[in-house]
């Protein structure tokens, strides 16, 4: 894997970065290419946020215009709209840089992670410094990809990641021993009746065989301690004001320390892929030979 540098932007001509995202490849941009007023990270930096059991981060939910994670306030309302400042910019940025994404994807949260990582006492499966690779329990993608953009809005201290090689590599190895073909097997039944029991009205989340195994693996991985200590690791420290973006489905990742870092989630449809065949449900359903999303 490798982290791939882009120094100007926006770029003398247009390059589909897409193949360098989906071999599993990081994206970084060592000044922002997006803009990010002053008083806006000032803010942010200053913004007094204790976490708790229910809201690891702020999260600012694009598509219906909410935030979670502050109690309502004057702040709040200044945070609003910093968050939706900072989405939609972020959002136009991409768009130019990855436009085949842009015509089917679906936008998902933005947040800011206010707290210093190193040493923040979360739960197993919340721990950002083991390597894992993310699925959202309350968001199945049934088959497209997570594609995330980070900020770095501290002052000093750089942002400190470890990378794994991608998901590709590591299925072939752990996805039997993460259950792969007990789930491909019994998939459909428990997708159907999930979907049955929504449309009458039932607060359940209907996900397909491969939004099972992905929690499944996120949780695998965490839990599996000699892959955490003996796997292949790549480390980057991303400098302040750097942004930088990756599918986190598809490159397993921790971050090992840093603060303040702003963050914008697109689900990107697989059909708009430029190599289809890269994608980790296409590579679980080559090992098991069944499908395993619908993605309808
Ligand atoms: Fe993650």
């Amino acid at each position: 894997m490798r982290f791939v540098t882009v120094d100007r932007w926006p770029p003398p001509v247009h390059v589909d970065y897409r193949p360098e995202l989906e071999a599993g490849n990081v994206l970084f941009f060592p000044a922002t290419p997006f803009e990010l007023p002053k008083d806006n990270t000032n803010f942010l930096r200053t913004l007094n946020f204790t976490g708790g059991a229910v809201h690891k981060n702020i999260a600012y939910r694009t598509a219906s215009d909410r935030i979670t994670g502050i109690e309502a306030g004057s702040r709040q309302a200044t945070l609003h709209a910093i968050m939706r400042e900072y989405s939609r910019n972020v959002i136009a940025f991409v768009k130019d840089l990855l436009p085949q994404y842009s015509s089917g994807w679906k936008l998902d949260y933005a947040s800011f992670r206010p707290l210093e990582e190193q040493g923040r006492g979360l739960p197993l499966n919340k721990r950002n410094d083991l390597i894992h690779t993310d699925a959202f329990p309350s968001r199945p993608t049934h088959g497209d990809l997570i594609l995330r953009v980070f900020t770095n809005i501290h002052l000093s201290k750089s942002r400190n990641w470890v990378i794994a090689d991608p998901f590709p590599a590591l299925a072939e190895e752990y996805a039997r021993a993460a259950g792969l073909d007990e789930i491909s097997a019994g998939g459909r039944f428990r997708d159907a009746s999930a979907r049955l029991l929504k449309s009458f009205g039932f607060p359940v989340v209907p996900r397909s065989p491969y939004d099972r195994f992905m929690l499944n693996f996120h949780e695998y991985l965490k839990r599996n301690a000699d892959f955490q200590a003996n796997c292949a690791k790549y480390t980057f420290d991303f400098p302040p004001g750097s942004t930088w973006l990756t599918f986190t489905d598809l490159v397993p990742h921790s971050v090992l320390s840093g603060q303040h870092a702003l963050e914008q989630t697109f689900i990107v449809s697989r059909r708009s892929l430029a190599n289809p065949e890269n994608a980790p449900v296409a590579v679980l359903e080559r090992l098991c030979g069944r499908s395993l999303a619908s993605n309808d």
